[in-house]
């Protein structure tokens, strides 16, 4: 139940949980220079709920309209139709005064962390309580278990200049949750920062979700992040979703082009380059066929190629593969060769059907 490491109750799935964020057929028209004075849905007709207590990504191209969908969530854009609700409230119709108290019970972060250079640590993370009108005590009460949360004990007194870029955003995570916020909203928060770091980072975000019940809508174009840390995705292309649901299955078994082409970025998602070129549409006497098995659930730890040896009766060439983990799930993804002979093929198809492996021949190699 990956749902319920990401804060949910015993038993409640993030299709029950009432949602912390909808779009209702949320449409954005910009009216820009570089359109040609045309009008542009960087939005178009965008319905989809982001479920209390879990860490929600939202994946996509630039431009697909990522940051546009989160603005709207704090109410620094506004829809040009359709309704945002968050936690309850129409933000949509919203005016500043209402927005602000909104805006306290909303978190974010940002790819260049945003910081105030002339400030301290310390005196970062404050900053919005002091806006708040906080008492310094009050403040201190309030900060310095979030400063060990993020661990940054030992650097209170330090500038930004003296911080790394993990560091940093520590820093920014920390101010976030200062104002007790219900929702995290992270636009890129890992784009500038190195793999080892962004893998910090995020588990950081996990246990921040799961011991602080904070739900978390994570923007990224990576899809490494969303593989990492989110129990649910919604894959954005032009302006609308092109396919959303459990991050496994969509991961698994993607629908829609923009997330087959994304996928294939990640290691494993695609056939390496050198038996790319090798592979042949049609099987020519005497060539092996080039399978794709696919390893999740209760295949993951079974020793299926062993025994598909045995069944053929001949010999199978491991080509490639990789073993993976999505959102928390064992995956594996395996490409193996094996003769082309119709009777081989009909074995093997019977062999995948009856222990329900996932297999799909790619083509075909001399
Ligand atoms: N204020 C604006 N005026 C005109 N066009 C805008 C405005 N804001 C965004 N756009 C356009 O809307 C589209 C979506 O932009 P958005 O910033 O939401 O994309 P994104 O998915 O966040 O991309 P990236 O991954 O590059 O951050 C883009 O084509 C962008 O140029
Ligand atoms: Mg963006």
């Amino acid at each position: 139940m990956a749902e319920n490491v990401s804060g949910l109750a015993e038993g409640q799935s993030a299709d029950q949980a009432p949602p912390m964020v909808s779009f209702e057929n949320v449409t954005k028209t910009f009216n820009s220079r570089e359109t040609g004075g045309r009008s542009f849905n960087a939005l178009d007709d965008v319905s989809y709920s982001v479920p209390a207590g879990a860490i929600t990504g939202i994946i996509g191209r630039s431009g697909a309209g990522k940051s546009t969908l989160v603005r709207l969530v704090n109410g620094l854009e506004k829809p040009s139709s359709g309704r945002v609700i968050v936690d309850g409230t129409d933000v949509s119709g919203l005016d500043e005064v209402a927005l602000r108290s909104v805006r306290r019970s909303i978190g974010m972060i940002f790819q260049h962390f945003n910081l105030l250079s002339s400030r301290t640590v310390y005196d970062n993370i404050a900053m919005p309580l002091e806006i708040a009108g906080m008492s310094k005590q009050d403040i201190k009460k309030r900060i310095e278990p979030l400063i060990d949360l993020v661990g940054l004990s030992e650097r209170t007194r330090h500038y930004p200049a003296q911080l790394s870029g993990g560091q940093k955003q520590r820093v920014g995570i920390a101010r976030a949750l200062a104002s007790k916020p219900k929702l995290l909203l992270s636009d890129e928060a890992t784009s500038a920062l190195d793999p080892e770091t962004t893998q910090q980072i995020l588990s950081l975000l996990k246990t921040i979700n799961r011991d602080l019940g904070l739900t978390v809508l994570l923007i990224t174009h990576e899809m490494e992040v969303v593989k990492a840390v989110t129990s649910r995705v919604a894959v954005m292309d032009q302006g609308q979703i092109a396919e959303s649901g459990r991050t496994f299955d969509v991961f698994t078994a993607p629908q829609h082009e923009t997330t087959r082409s994304m996928l294939a970025a990640l290691p494993g998602g695609s056939l390496p380059d050198w038996i790319g070129r090798q592979v042949i549409p049609e099987p020519q006497p005497g060539c092996n066929a080039l399978i794709r098995l696919r390893f999740f659930g209760e295949t993951a730890d079974q020793p299926l190629v062993s025994r598909l040896m045995t069944v053929l009766g001949s010999p199978v060439n491991i080509i490639a593969g990789t073993v993976d983990e999505i959102a928390g799930e064992p995956y594996g993804t395996l490409y193996v060769a094996y003769s082309a002979d119709p009777e081989v093929m009909a074995n093997a198809q019977q062999f995948f059907s009856k222990t329900g492996l996932n297999a799909e021949v790619v083509g075909y190699v001399a």
